[in-house]
């Protein structure tokens, strides 16, 4: 049985104090960030993230991301190239804690379990109070991949953690949904150039003023180019990412097909004429924020609704709705790659 502790306003000494012996003790715990909750492991301990790995069936070739107590663990945790160093301290110090993630050389004492074998290691220092309790108490870094199993959807709530890993896993921290509801920002560095490996709550904009930002994701192909459906479009070459077990299928707003009580929609705004089997209105307001907030579990309830296929609204271009756009083509990406011949255009 997976325990559920609840952490409203941070934990009771009782509860902080069990889950620290768990993860002295190696055991992984789910915990809440800003961005989706983490499983999340001492970052120092090989075993403990070997746990980690088996627990959400992720193949060791996939390297974890690493929370950080605070910035001084930087320079513990990595190796920076002194040409590299003031961008780093100016990134830090304007996003830190916060949903960015920054792949940097790694230093010896980084596990090569955690970077799978890689030169980098990927760091981050999570905004959230009740992360921020337990591994400030814990004292020392916390690898923390999302607490999915491997490949998909997201959890952005603890009974969403509970849906994909009890009862294996032991313990999940309740700290309500998660802010943002996407992952955070993922910026790899090279010289001067700040590279996006995965778009997020930290937008390109965000991060103009730091030097020249490359997309290395090709959101805006997938975004414009409604009849592409090769596969250059699934990123890192996996089938599927952040997926739901129901085909999902994109359409432009205004464009979906006709309603079936065997299809689920994903609406944007406003819902499209029913009968539908399932419905989901991402921003009844309009709001980016609001629809990414609620995004991952309003996709999951769809899924769980029994229906046959998932109908989903392009999300407007642009700031955070290219990032909703990445994350809903990656989801639907597998189910183009099994069924072509079913699909219907795919923006
Ligand atoms: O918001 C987040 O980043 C959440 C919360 C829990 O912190 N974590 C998260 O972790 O999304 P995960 O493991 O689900 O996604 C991290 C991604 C993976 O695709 C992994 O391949 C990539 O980061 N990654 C990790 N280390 C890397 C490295 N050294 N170089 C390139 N990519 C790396
Ligand atoms: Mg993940």
């Amino acid at each position: 049985m997976t325990r559920l502790l609840p952490a409203p306003d941070g934990l009771s000494p009782d509860d902080l104090a069990c889950v620290l012996e768990a993860l002295r003790a190696g055991e992984p715990v789910a915990l809440p960030t800003e961005t989706v909750y983490g499983l999340a492991a001492p970052a120092l301990n090989p075993a403990a993230c070997q746990r980690i790995f088996s627990l959400k069936n992720r193949p060791l070739s996939d390297p974890l991301i690493c929370h950080l107590p605070d910035a001084a663990w930087l320079e513990k945790m990595t190796d920076l190239p002194p040409g590299s160093r003031f961008l780093v301290q100016k990134l830090t110090a304007a996003f830190w804690p916060g949903p960015l993630t920054l792949v940097l050389p790694r230093s010896g004492l980084v596990p090569d379990i955690v970077t799978a074998g890689q030169p980098t290691v990927a760091l981050r220092q999570s905004a959230h109070p009740v992360f921020r309790q337990i591994i400030g108490a814990f004292g020392e870094p916390l690898a923390a991949p999302s607490a999915n199993r491997f490949g998909r959807i997201s959890p952005t709530q603890a009974a969403h953690v509970i849906a994909e890993l009890s009862p294996a896993l032991g313990m999940v921290v309740d700290g309500g949904p998660c802010r943002h509801g996407l992952e955070s920002t993922i910026v790899g560095i090279r010289g001067e150039v700040l590279e996006i490996l995965r778009p997020g709550p930290i937008l390109t904009q965000d991060l103009e003023s730091f030097g020249p930002v490359r997309q290395k994701s090709p959101v805006a192909e997938i975004a414009e180019a409604p009849s592409q459906q090769d596969s250059s479009i699934v990123p890192g070459g996996l089938a599927s990412h952040y997926a739901p077990a129901t085909c999902l299928q994109i359409h432009l707003c205004g464009e979906t097909p006709a309603a079936s009580p065997e299809l689920g929609v994903l609406a944007w705004k406003e819902l499209p004429p029913g009968p539908w089997g399932a419905v989901e209105i991402l921003t009844p307001s309009g709001t980016l924020e609001e629809a990414a907030s609620g995004f991952y579990a309003a996709l999951r309830r769809l899924d769980e609704s029994g229906v046959l296929r998932i109908v989903a609204e392009l999300p407007p271009a642009g700031g955070l709705g290219d990032v909703l756009r990445e994350r809903l083509s990656k989801a639907a990406a597998a189910h183009r790659l099994d069924s072509r011949e079913e699909t219907q255009p795919v923006p």
